[in-house]
């Protein structure tokens, strides 16, 4: 059970434990792994975890050797008993920390309460505009002139969770949505590391269902701009 107010770096010391959770390749989880391998996280992916065996990740995971687990949601007769499944799975690993790294599943309100404050999510939006899929396209078709990627907290409410770090680009003339995809994900391999970085030092804090950073409510995220690293 969540506490009101919880630092996830109660011991500053002993690297902050990580479920890592993916349905696709994964470049996320990677990103994470490498920069935990490096000594550059604090933090350690204890388990990766994919809803499909299909999972590019599940391999590259295993080639960075990472225990890794498919939990195959079409296999299970409904949402509740994956959930249950994935929580199991989830808490055997140690983790404190929930990672969702690609994963295309809605989860119950249930889940997202049950890893309130240690449940986090990555949105290839400048959220909170465009939430869902297809988010390239659409912010080319708006003549968006700028877009970007989101780290959040996952709540109940789908890509609305309390915002965290944002990456910022320009939408350059001649884009298209796979350009765009392309350096949205350079900066997702930037951001999502450093806010698990921030929660294993204790920089970032959960306090009362609201998030803080260096000692203050973080109401609006931070922004990291195309020629900021
Ligand atoms: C990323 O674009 C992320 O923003 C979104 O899903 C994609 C996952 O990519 N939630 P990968 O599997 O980490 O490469």
């Amino acid at each position: 059970m969540a506490k009101a107010t919880s630092s996830l770096a109660d011991t500053p010391s002993s690297p902050l434990g990580l479920a890592v959770i993916i349905s696709g390749r994964g470049s996320n989880m990677l990103a994470i792994a490498r920069a935990s391998q490096a000594g550059q996280l604090n933090a350690r992916v204890l388990q990766v975890i994919a809803d499909r065996d299909s999972a590019a990740g599940i391999a590259a995971a295993q080639a960075l050797g990472l225990a890794t687990q498919v939990i195959p949601a079409k296999s299970f007769p409904d949402k509740a008993s994956f959930e249950t499944a994935l929580a199991e799975a989830i808490d055997a690993s140690g983790a404190t920390l929930v990672v969702l790294a690609g994963f295309m599943r809605i989860l119950s309100a249930e889940f997202t309460a049950r890893y309130a404050g240690r449940l986090l999510n990555i949105h290839p939006s400048l959220l909170p505009a465009y939430k869902g899929l297809h988010t390239h396209e659409r912010v080319l078709a708006a003549g968006e002139a700028s877009h970007g990627v989101t780290v959040h907290y996952v709540t109940a409410e789908l890509d609305g969770g309390p915002l965290l770090l944002q990456a910022r680009i320009a939408v350059r003339p001649g884009d298209t949505a796979d350009t765009l995809a392309a350096r949205v994900q350079q900066r997702e391999h930037i951001i999502y590391p450093r806010v698990i970085d921030w929660l294993a030092t204790g920089r970032l804090q959960w306090r009362n269902g609201e998030p803080w950073l260096d000692g203050a409510a973080l109401r609006q995220p931070v922004i990291l701009e195309e020629h900021e690293s």
